[in-house]
């Protein structure tokens, strides 16, 4: 039997968001994690001029794999040779073939709920099986080396995610090298997604690479680089393993789009355009947790990284999707439930994406105020 997959609620609530938008509501989309900034300039004028003048078939970048191994060396200090690059049609293809290259059907892989809703969705699409360890504030919503320590037997592997989807918690440097130690001890292969690298409001996030050579990594032009409809990403493995999500990547998609490659490289130089965005978002997030804890939204994690704030509305409400529904009735402010990232307890918890620009998180904030104030509140659970 084909395995049950869960919707992506979110998509749910754009789509009643848009369908609101062509009545002529006024709609601020806080419910995905998408730069509303759109590509680099210097990346758009390659494109134009790659479109006029390349016939573009298939093809891997040779320039873009040395660029982003480049990379690799200047921000993390950690010589990688391009040819453990694979370059792919984002980081969900990316996860796919990190997972489908390490793991057998039937192998158990944990991660942290509440995390990002296609890390279960697709070890479930391949058989995997997912090991969720609950993790609270306490932990910064983030896994720890005690967690998987704890897992008895040891999964076979582990996906770990700093700054995370949906909280943007970074796991502290301390931490990353203790998870690759138990992870080396136990035989645990980690896979980490490095998506929002980049995106930080504390210190940088440091790579799983720099800890753990063995791990696979994956990274996307979605998010930092402000292309994410351009569908480029990257999935860098140890150099005995890149062979096997090569050869998995050029049957199940021949190679990424080429237009995107070629801008892409121009991207990764556009440093001074996309640091401009990050302190966009940097005053995006301090008018957030000045204003939500004065909605009443008082639990929440501050976010470290990426452009997400994970607020528990359990005072409110049991049903985050119909909450979310409710919300962009009423106040045009599409948001995100949590049950999208958390099957347990999602039901209390919503998230905003910060990546909009400041006057429409004002606006947002301007419309929430009353709304929340005219809410009732649950009793609280006796
Ligand atoms: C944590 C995380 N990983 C991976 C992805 C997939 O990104 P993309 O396929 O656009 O690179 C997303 C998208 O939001 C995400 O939040």
């Amino acid at each position: 039997m084909p395995a049950q997959i869960d919707p992506f609620h979110a998509i749910g609530v754009s789509h009643l968001a848009h369908e609101l938008k062509g009545q002529g509501a006024s709609i601020i989309h806080m419910e995905f994690g998408q730069p509303s900034t759109g590509a680099p300039a210097a990346a758009l004028a390659v494109a134009h001029r790659v479109l006029d003048s390349e016939a573009m078939g298939y093809w891997e970048s040779p320039a873009l794999r040395a660029r982003i191994a480049r990379h690799y060396q200047d921000r993390y200090g950690v010589e990688v040779e391009p040819g453990r690059i694979l370059l792919t049609c984002g980081a969900s293809p990316a996860l796919l073939l990190a997972l489908i290259s390490s793991f057998e059907p039937g192998d158990r892989v944990a991660l942290a709920r509440p995390g990002y809703v296609a890390y279960r969705n697709t070890l479930k699409a391949l058989s995997l099986v997912p090991v969720e360890i609950g993790c609270g504030p306490e932990s910064r919503f983030q896994l720890t080396a005690a967690h998987l320590a704890a897992i008895d037997p040891a999964p076979a592997g582990v996906i770990v995610a700093s700054p995370a989807n949906p909280t943007g918690t970074i796991i502290p440097a301390e931490e990353m090298a203790a998870i690759a130690e138990v992870c080396r001890a136990r035989g645990i292969r980690i896979v980490s997604d490095e998506i929002y690298h980049g995106l930080s409001y504390i210190e940088p996030a440091r790579s799983m690479l720099e800890f753990e050579p063995d791990a696979l990594i994956i990274n996307s032009f979605s998010k930092y680089f402000s292309m994410a409809g351009w569908r480029l990403g990257w999935l860098l493995s140890p150099a005995a393993h890149a062979p096997r999500p090569r050869t998995y990547a050029s049957n199940l998609f021949l190679t990424p789009p080429s237009l995107a490659q070629h801008a892409a490289l121009a991207a990764m130089d556009a440093r001074e355009e996309l640091e401009g965005h990050i302190n966009v978002y940097r005053r995006n997030r301090e008018l957030l947790l000045e204003a939500l804890p004065k909605l009443g939204l008082r639990e929440i994690a501050p976010p470290d990284g990426a452009f997400y704030i994970y607020a528990d509305i359990g005072h409110l409400t049991n049903d985050s999707l119909g909450f979310c529904k409710q919300l962009v009735r009423d106040t045009g402010v599409a948001t995100a439930p949590g049950i999208d990232f958390d099957p347990v307890n999602g039901h209390r918890f919503i998230r905003f994406s910060f990546a909009v620009s400041t006057p429409e998180v004002e606006e947002a904030l301007r419309r929430l105020t009353p709304w929340f104030a005219a809410q009732p509140q649950l009793a609280p659970a006796s």
